[in-house]
């Protein structure tokens, strides 16, 4: 398990179905839901300007790699996915095709010039804050200019971004991410999140509904939202008060057409009486949440500047379960953070034994250059993280195996997602996440309809219709 619920794996956007767009645009998503969130964003933007999306890099005008910088030799990778491109765009040259090159997400923000100066293949390096320049961007590069724009910007991009055409968003599915907060004040020790996205800033209420309703309008049912400290997004409500996340579901819900809520990531501390509330009065926030506890040790957790202890998340759970007892939890972990004794990993499988997580991503802390972190002392030996991360992980496949096998028999709702692979078949998204495979059509897509879970696969249910 090397990516998080949060991680996404690599994705390309989905191929574009408006017809009369000249160009092609090629987006490789890596990392997190929010750069996939971000990636379609500047597929909408580059739309704007005539370009439609591509999920053949050789047929590609444009070429972007929207990169994470959370893991140990992520720029390496970067610069040899470059090279691979290198090719691709001389042997597009050898026909008279121009190629344009862009590296946009959390490595271009932290890497910059240097990508500039290492791979001059490169023609835009662009940053998560300013990505709504990038069609601007595209222009100067296709009149020869090299493009680095990684300041901060003083505007709001989101004001700035065109929204996508109905048939785009109808084109990605019924179920959509909704960026409402980004960055991250918490400074956690072992994490670059702070220096690549910068600090929590939060969108404003009418922006964020009205981005809501144009989904739901186009037909998503299930909506996502994203921040990098989501449960820390605070604006001024309509009504003049001071609104946190919950406020912010209480009002989603009322949207005409939305079926389902869920946000993630969150942090511990920010998990407040009125999103607690909102688990227990709001049906349609799915009862399931990912709330990264990264340690059970208060030593470590102390020395990881997460400003709780473990019985704090003890005690949090509890709270939420009070309200909402069927809830799945899913959390972070690290293992073999620096000073990590025997007994703090022993603390870190207890709280995994009492907690108990349906799902969960786990691993070995990496220094990461310019966070407090690298610079600790007593980091611990690569094979004792090793070891740790395989009784970690064990344990954490077991409870997800077990949650599975205690569905088996119960019913539950499915969001009707998109036909399967074999013939007949349809995959849908349980209330878990996980998906939900039938055998026979039990609705229209969009539609949420009542299964009873007939047997687990490796990461899927089986239902029948009810
Ligand atoms: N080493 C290991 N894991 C890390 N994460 C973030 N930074 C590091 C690091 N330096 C993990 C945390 C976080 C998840 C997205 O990635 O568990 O919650
Ligand atoms: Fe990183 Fe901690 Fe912020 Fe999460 S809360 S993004 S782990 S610094």
């Amino acid at each position: 398990m090397t990516e998080t619920a949060w991680m996404s794996g690599e994705t390309a956007v989905a191929p574009d179905s408006v017809q009369a767009l000249t160009k092609k645009v090629f987006v490789k998503t890596y990392g997190c839901q929010m750069n996939v969130y971000d990636s379609q964003r500047m597929a909408d933007a580059l739309a704007a300007d005539g370009y439609a999306s591509t999920t053949d890099i050789g047929d590609a005008d444009l070429v972007l790699l929207n990169t994470c910088h959370i893991r140990e030799r992520a720029a390496e990778k970067v610069y040899s996915e470059l090279g691979r491109i290198r090719a691709i765009k001389a042997e597009r040259a050898s026909h008279g095709r121009e190629t344009v090159i862009g590296v946009a997400g959390c490595v271009a923000q932290a890497e910059g010039e240097e990508i500039m100066r290492r791979a001059p293949v490169v023609d835009i390096v662009i940053g998560p804050q300013t990505y709504h320049r990038l069609p601007d961007a595209v222009r100067k590069a296709r009149a020869g200019e090299r493009v680095l724009e990684t300041d901060y910007a003083l505007e709001d991009k989101f004001e700035h971004l065109p929204q996508p055409k109905p048939a785009a968003v109808k084109n990605r599915g019924v179920t959509a991410f909704l960026t409402v907060q980004e960055g991250c004040d918490k400074f956690c020790t072992f994490c670059v999140v702070p220096y690549t996205r910068g600090s929590e800033v939060s969108r404003p209420v009418a922006q964020i509904i009205a981005e809501a309703e144009r989904l739901a309008a186009s037909g998503v049912r299930e909506i996502t939202l994203l921040g990098q400290n989501v449960n820390a997004w605070r604006a001024e409500g309509p009504d003049g008060r001071a609104w946190g996340l919950g406020e912010l579901l209480f009002r989603l819900a009322e949207i005409p057409g939305v079926g389902r809520l869920r946000y993630t990531t969150s942090h511990p501390r920010d998990m407040n009486d009125t999103l607690i509330a909102a688990h227990r009065d709001l049906p349609i926030l799915m009862p399931y949440l990912h709330l990264p506890v990264q340690s059970g040790s208060d030593g470590i957790l102390k020395a990881m500047n997460r400003r709780h202890t473990a019985d704090d998340y003890r005690r949090l759970i509890d709270r939420i379960r009070h309200v909402r007892p069927d809830i799945a939890l899913s959390g972070d972990f690290i293992v073999g953070f620096p000073g990590e004794t025997d007994a703090d990993f022993e603390d870190t499988m207890r709280i995994v034994r009492d907690v108990t997580f349906v799902q969960a991503y786990s691993f070995k802390y990496s220094p990461r250059p310019g966070t407090p972190g690298a610079d600790m002392a007593f980091h611990v030996d690569e094979t004792i993280k090793d070891e740790r991360l395989q009784r970690l992980q064990a344990l954490l496949v077991r409870q997800q195996q077990d949650f599975q096998t205690s569905l088996v028999g119960r019913s539950a709702d499915m969001l009707i997602e998109r036909p399967g692979r074999e013939p007949g078949q349809w995959v849908g998204r349980s209330p878990w996440l996980m998906p939900v495979i039938l055998d026979e059509k039990p609705g229209e897509i969009g539609d949420i309809v009542d299964v009873r879970i007939t047997r687990t696969g490796t990461n899927s249910l089986h239902a029948e219709a009810l």
